[in-house]
C-alpha cells in the first residue's frame, strides 16, 4: 500500500454492526469480559482502545515501522523513550534540540542520576566523540528548530550502531511524509502528533516507533504503569487528521516555499533558514534525505528585536501563536515563546538572535500569505546599518 492510502485504509474496517466506513469513537474507560477464562484482546482504556491502536497501526505503517505506541502529548512520548535510561547512564543530546526535550536533560535527568552531554548533531565525529563507556542512548531530530538546519540521520545512526547504543530521532517537523528515520537505521522515531500528524490544532499527542519488539514491549508496559495515554476521542481525531496528510504536506512545501522566496528577495529581511533555497547550508542534504522542504520557514528581520515583535504583532493572518503543522499559518518569536526559558546568551549561542522569526506557514492560499508579510514588513522601520 502506498503512503496516501495508508492512512485511509490501514487499520479501518467496515464496522460489523451498521458497516460505517468511518471507526465509531469508542468513549468507553472498560471492555466486558465473555468469562473469566477469556481475557479480552482489549480490556481497559489506559492500556489499550480500538481508536488508539488504529492511530498506532497507521503511524506504524507511515514510519514504515512495526510498532508504535502513543501518548498523551509529545513530551509524554520523549518521556517514553528516556524511560529505557536508567541510574547511571549517559546521554548524548543534539544541542538544536526541542527545548521541552532539553528542560527534561537539564532539570529531571540529573536528578535520577543519568548524565547528559550536549553536543552539535551536524558533526557526527563529535557525537562519536562525546560517547563514553556508559553510553546508552542518543536523541537528535531535524530540520531544527528554529533556524531549519538539517542533521545526516543515516551517519549519526551508525555512529549509534557501531558503539552499540540507541538512536532516537524526533520526527515532528518534517513528518512521515517527507523522512523515515527508521529506514535510515534509527531505533526509535518520535513524534509530537500535535503538529503535521494531527494537522488540525485541536489535539495534544505524541507516538514513539519502532521495529524492535523488545523496545515495543517495554514501551507498551510503560504508558500502561505510567498512564500517559491519549483519550479514544483525541486519538478518533488524530486518525481523521492523518488522512489528509499527504495533501496537507503537499501544500505546506509549495507555500512554504513560495514565502521563502519572496522573503529572501525582500530588503527588510537580512537572512531566511528554509532548507529548499539554494543558499541554505543544508539543501544538498535535504535534497538527498527528504521527499519535499517542509512547512517551516524561519528568518531575520534586518533591525532590531523591537522590530521583529513589531513584525510579528502586524501579522493577521499568520496567527501569534506556540506550535506549528496545523493548516493555519502560525508566526512565532522564539525568544519569547519557544526559547523564552533560556537566556538571551544561550540563544544567541544556539543561533537565535533577537531578530528571528519563526513561521510555520499553513494552506491557505498563497497569495493571502504573501500579502499578509508584506503589510506586516510595511509597518517595519528601514533601519541603516549603523541604526541596527
Ligand atoms: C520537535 C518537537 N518535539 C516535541 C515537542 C513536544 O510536543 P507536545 O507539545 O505535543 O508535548 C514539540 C512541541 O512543540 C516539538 O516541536
Amino acid at each position: 500500500m502506498r503512503f496516501a492510502t495508508k492512512p485511509i485504509r490501514v487499520g479501518q474496517e467496515l464496522e460489523p454492526g451498521h458497516r460505517s466506513v468511518i471507526q465509531p469513537l469508542y468513549q468507553s474507560a472498560t471492555f466486558g469480559w465473555n468469562s473469566l477464562s477469556e481475557i479480552p484482546a482489549i480490556d481497559y482504556t489506559r492500556c489499550q482502545n480500538p481508536n488508539r491502536q488504529t492511530l498506532e497501526q497507521i503511524i506504524a505503517a507511515l514510519e514504515n515501522g512495526k510498532h508504535c505506541t502513543v501518548f498523551a502529548s509529545g513530551m509524554a512520548a520523549i518521556m517514553g523513550a528516556f524511560s529505557l535510561l536508567q541510574s547511571g547512564d549517559h546521554l548524548v543530546m543534539a544541542s538544536d534540540i526541542y527545548g521541552g526535550t532539553f528542560r527534561v536533560a537539564e532539570k529531571l535527568l540529573p536528578k535520577w542520576g543519568i548524565q547528559c552531554t550536549e553536543v552539535s548533531a551536524q558533526d557526527s565525529k563529535a557525537v562519536e566523540d562525546a560517547i563514553r563507556p556508559n553510553t546508552k542512548m542518543v536523541i537528535f531530530e531535524g530540520p531544527t528548530n528554529p533556524n531549519l538546519r538539517l542533521v545526516d540521520i543515516q551517519a549519526i545512526a551508525e555512529v549509534a550502531r557501531r558503539n552499540g547504543i540507541l538512536s532516537v530521532f524526533d520526527n515532528t517537523f518534517a513528518s512521515p511524509y517527507l523522512q523515515n528515520p527508521l529506514d535510515l537505521g534509527v531505533d526509535i522515531v518520535v513524534h509530537s502528533t500535535t503538529k503535521y500528524i494531527g494537522g488540525h490544532s485541536d489535539v495534544v499527542g505524541g507516538a514513539l516507533v519502532t521495529n524492535s519488539q523488545d523496545i515495543h514491549d517495554e514501551m507498551f508496559e510503560y504508558s500502561k504503569t505510567v498512564g500517559a495515554v491519549p483519550s479514544p476521542f483525541d486519538c478518533w481525531l488524530t486518525v481523521r487528521g492523518l488522512k489528509t496528510l499527504s495533501v496537507r504536506m503537499k501544500q505546506h512545501c509549495e507555500n512554504a516555499q513560495a514565502v521563502a522566496e519572496y522573503l529572501e528577495g525582500h530588503p527588510k529581511v537580512a537572512k531566511v533558514h528554509y532548507p529548499g533555497l539554494r543558499s541554505h547550508p543544508d539543501h544538498s542534504l535535504a535534497k538527498k534525505q527528504m521527499r519535499g522542504f517542509g512547512g517551516m520557514v524561519s528568518f531575520e528581520v534586518a533591525g532590531t528585536g523591537e522590530d521583529a515583535c513589531t513584525f510579528a504583532e502586524g501579522c493577521q493572518v499568520f496567527l501569534l501563536a506556540e506550535s506549528l503543522g496545523g493548516v493555519e499559518s502560525l508566526i512565532g518569536y522564539p525568544p519569547l515563546m519557544s526559547h523564552a526559558t533560556m537566556t538571551e546568551e544561550q540563544r544567541v549561542s544556539k543561533g537565535i538572535p533577537p531578530t528571528l522569526i519563526r513561521l510555520s506557514v499553513g494552506i491557505e492560499d498563497v497569495d493571502d500569505l504573501i500579502e499578509d508579510l508584506e503589510q506586516a514588513l510595511a509597518k517595519v522601520p528601514v533601519r541603516t546599518a549603523s541604526a541596527v
